[in-house]
């Protein structure tokens, strides 16, 4: 099995960084994989990792190394991701998207545009056998709300697992692009939508995570079969120190939150590596947004790389050794990317059950229906979707826990599901002995009049009757 690919990436010292400490830095270079660091204390640390960029390091070095094999592969169907981590102001976003995504220096372009191109440039060396289409999405984890960038009306997408597909985010917008200028167009729109915000550390500081998604489908034509390769970039928030970046109101809730959900990224890379061998430890995938996204990338089904991004200056020592102690742990998972997303188009056509489905929701889904109205398990399958309750069980190491959480929440929706409709099922029973007991009433008073002659009631009594068994459907109908 493969490891993550994970790099270190130093930036130049800030103007700020100069002022305070001069040109003094804490890292000593020792070949591109390997370099020496010292904290706050003098104390002397050795780092390893695939590859270490220096402060002159160029972005061009960067894309080549890390995501061009990963470009590659997703235009031959196998997922990928990359994450830039690092402190707030360590040149994430710079590593990412260049100073802009649509106008700079060649030089400066950062990994995003380079995706793109490089994308496009794949599928054109494919050759005529294969036809390939890219469609994009691009989504921000902000308050711990997952936001469509492409449509800020989507303000609160839910994620959803599917068998054959994996983590998918539901209704987000996917944009099919045909060129890279077309791509980079809607890249930019979508970036402009981003949440950012000014701090001591960084004047555009990032909010939010935010998430890159181009799917690549590729089609042989031969044959019809059709198979797609999920490419998600990653650009994190900074992890903070509040005191150094001097948030208060709205900027500190935003760092209280993006502090959580990285440190829950480091609960998850924690468990992926402390697990002992053999035995199927629960990986807490579903704490955060964040780690839930990126569960299919972090938990082994995708070449992911990881680019550690750091200042070089003795004033951020104890953040940056924090950000390659958590590089050091993510070397330790590992992966084993395989083909996704395989769909033979024509057993399609003769109708086969969906291969998204869950089984086991299925089975239950069948019985319920043998009992139920349609209606009610319309809305709980509805339920379950909403709930993510269609999992993946063919990674081994995963079963217990996405069983335990399947579990719980299937009882806690069945039960719920089986007191709604008790409830509904008693309020017909008395409302069809009260309706029984009126009719035999109107009947009595029917024979009664007719006996007497008396024509007046009984044309007055259809009327009542209609009125009453009309306000007791109405009742009725609000109750479901
Ligand atoms: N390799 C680099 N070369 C030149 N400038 C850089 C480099 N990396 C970062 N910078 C500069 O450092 C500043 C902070 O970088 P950036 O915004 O990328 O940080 P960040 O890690 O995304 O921070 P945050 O978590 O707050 O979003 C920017 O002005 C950026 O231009
Ligand atoms: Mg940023």
């Amino acid at each position: 099995m493969a490891s993550m690919t994970i790099c270190a990436r130093f930036r130049p010292l800030s103007s700020k960084e100069r002022r305070d400490h001069g040109d003094a830095v804490c890292i000593q270079h020792v070949d591109s994989e390997t370099f020496s660091f010292k904290d706050e204390k003098d104390e002397e640390f050795t780092f390893s990792f695939d590859k270490v960029f220096y402060e002159k390091s160029e972005q061009a070095e960067v894309y080549e190394f890390l995501a061009s094999p990963i470009v590659r592969d997703a235009v031959d169907a196998i997922n990928g991701t990359i994450v830039t981590y690092g402190q707030t102001g360590a040149g994430k976003t710079y590593s990412m998207e260049g100073p802009s995504i649509l106008v700079c220096d060649e030089q400066k372009r950062g990994l995003l545009p380079r995706v793109v191109e490089g994308l496009f440039d794949c599928i054109k060396s494919s050759g005529r056998t294969m036809k390939h289409s890219i469609k994009l999405s691009m989504v921000e984890i902000y308050m711990e709300r997952v936001r469509d960038l492409f449509d800020l009306a989507k303000d609160n997408i839910q994620i959803k697992e599917s068998k054959s597909q994996g983590i998918l985010l539901n209704g987000v917008t996917e944009i099919s692009v045909s060129s890279p200028a077309e791509a980079l167009q809607s890249l930019s729109n979508g970036i402009a939508n981003r949440a950012v915000g000014e701090t001591q550390m960084n004047v555009s500081s990032s909010r939010s995570h935010c998430i890159y998604i181009f799917t690549v489908q590729q089609e042989v034509k031969k044959d019809e079969r059709s198979k797609a390769g999920k490419l998600i970039l990653v650009d994190l928030a900074g992890s903070e120190k509040v005191e150094k970046t001097g948030a208060e109101g709205k900027v500190l809730e935003e760092a209280k939150t993006i502090n959580k959900s990285l440190s829950a990224l480091g609960n998850v890379i924690n468990a992926l590596t402390c697990g002992s061998s053999g035995k199927a430890n629960h990986i807490p995938f579903r704490d955060s947004k964040l780690t839930r996204i990126l569960q299919d990338s972090l938990g082994g089904n995708s070449r992911t790389a990881l680019l550690c991004c750091c200042s070089p200056s003795p004033s951020n020592a104890l953040e940056s050794l924090s950000t390659l102690r958590f590089g050091m742990r993510a070397k330790h998972i590992k992966m084993s990317p395989r083909l996704k997303g395989n769909e033979d188009k024509s057993a399609k056509k003769n109708g086969p059950p969906s291969p998204t489905k869950d089984e086991s929701c299925e089975r239950i889904l069948g019985m319920l229906r043998e009992r139920f109205d349609a209606e009610d398990v319309k809305l709980l399958e509805e339920l379950f979707t909403l709930s993510g309750i269609l999992f993946d069980p063919s990674s081994p190491e995963e079963v217990d826990s996405a069983l335990a959480d399947v579990t719980s929440q299937t009882i806690t929706l069945l039960q719920q599901a089986v007191e709604d409709l008790a409830s509904i099922v008693e309020e017909l029973k008395r409302e069809n002995k009260a309706l029984k007991n009126e009719l035999a009433a109107a009947k009595r008073l029917d024979a009664q009049s007719e006996a007497a002659g008396d024509t007046s009631i009984v044309l007055h009594k259809p009327s009542g009757i209609i009125s009453s068994v009309v306000s007791r459907v109405r009742s009725l109908s609000s109750i479901k």
